[in-house]
């Protein structure tokens, strides 16, 4: 298979597809479609909050990202489901479906409007 090929890479939910070569890490990826990925040590699998969530396909195919390296499956503890994967170690490998977490701040004014119209429904 060409190294250099390229794969469609979706994400989710900002619904964003773009095409991304082969062996990109999913960091790399989703900095290059104009998103963000929270992140603290730069890539070296140690601050974890760059996990991401790529979508299961169905059996007999795969899920687009590489397998997970030692390390990864030393920190999220995969153990044969691999759901949950870190963007800055796992590498794009084939068309991908990828769930990135909410903003922190969207999460913030969401759950702060969702308090709100619950308090409203009481009265
Ligand atoms: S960027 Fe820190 S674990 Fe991935």
């Amino acid at each position: 298979m060409n190294p250099t090929s390229k794969e469609k890479v979706v994400f989710l939910p900002a619904n964003k597809t773009i095409q991304i070569t082969r062996g990109t890490t999913v960091l790399q990826a989703v900095r290059q479609a104009g998103l963000s990925l929270p992140v603290r040590c730069d890539g070296r699998a140690a601050c974890l909050m760059c996990k991401v969530q790529v979508e299961q396909p169905q059996e007999g195919q795969q899920d687009g990202l590489s397998d997970p390296c030692e390390v990864e499956r030393r920190k999220l503890g995969i153990d044969g489901e691999r759901a949950l994967r870190l963007g800055c170690q796992a590498r794009i490998v084939g068309p991908a479906v990828i769930h990135l977490p909410e903003d922190r701040l969207k999460q913030a004014i969401r759950r702060q409007m969702q308090q709100q119209d619950d308090d409203l429904s009481d009265w």
